[in-house]
């Protein structure tokens, strides 16, 4: 796969302005955007049928945690908006990772992906809430179960990437948020890796956001990104 398709920048925005700007300065740069729960909020679905109509591929980070039918009309609306990714919870068990890759065949470009441990998450965040694993095990056993219900990837730290391709085999997605640049200072990720690292240990994608979208020049933030990835 060529560096500039593993490449997701999230546009953790909160207004359609920002985010446009931050498209147009990328340009043919960059072809795969995230847009998650704040900026689809405060700008509305039409930004992604814009992004999709300007050919970008759009991960919707929905990170859907509801009901079986109200999960697979989430997922349709997402299709029908022309989303290419979108993600749900594997915490919510079977029922509602099934209901959302029912839900996503009427949509062939459309797949879903199970989040199974926010990279934030440590052992200790994972006792508090009643799982006794650390987050290693935690990410392996969400993942097998999300591969069981028909799920077509995972999200997941760079961290856990090598196990989790070990286990999925080769033809799953696992897409890595957690990316810091070599030198940089992780922010809150508590699991992080940087874009070669991730990939090497078998990510099949990158998501990036302020590393980009709040460098002073994004452009050479992006391309400081890919050759990162090169070999
Ligand atoms: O930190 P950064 O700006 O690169 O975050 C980009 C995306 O990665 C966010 O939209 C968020 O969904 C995801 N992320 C995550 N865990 C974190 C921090 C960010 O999954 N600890």
């Amino acid at each position: 796969m060529d560096p500039t398709s593993q490449i997701i920048v999230a546009l953790d925005f909160d207004n359609r302005r920002a985010a446009e700007e931050i498209v147009d300065r990328l340009g043919e740069e960059c072809r795969f955007y995230k847009v998650g729960l704040e900026l689809l909020t405060a700008a509305g679905p039409d930004l992604v049928e814009h992004l999709v109509a300007k050919g970008k591929d759009v991960f919707l980070d929905l990170k859907l945690f509801e009901i079986p039918n109200s999960v697979a009309g989430a997922v349709r609306a997402a299709g029908a908006l022309g989303a290419s990714m979108v993600t749900v919870h594997s915490m919510g068990g079977t029922g509602i990772m099934a209901a959302a890759v029912a839900a996503a065949r009427d949509f062939p470009r459309l797949r879903v992906l199970a989040l199974t441990v926010v990279t934030s998450m440590t052992s200790t965040d994972l006792a508090e809430i009643g799982v006794n694993a650390s987050p290693q095990e935690q990410v392996l056993r969400l993942a097998q179960l999300a591969q069981g219900a028909g799920c077509h990837g995972v999200i997941a730290s760079p961290q856990e990437a090598a196990s989790l391709r070990g286990v999925l085999g080769p033809n799953a997605l696992v897409v890595t948020p957690g990316i810091t640049l070599p030198g940089e200072s992780p922010t809150e990720h508590a699991r992080p890796g940087t874009p070669r690292a991730a990939i090497a240990a078998g990510a099949s994608h990158v998501v990036v956001g302020r590393t980009i979208t709040g460098a002073a020049d994004p452009v050479a933030a992006l391309r400081l990104v890919r050759a990162n990835l090169e070999p």
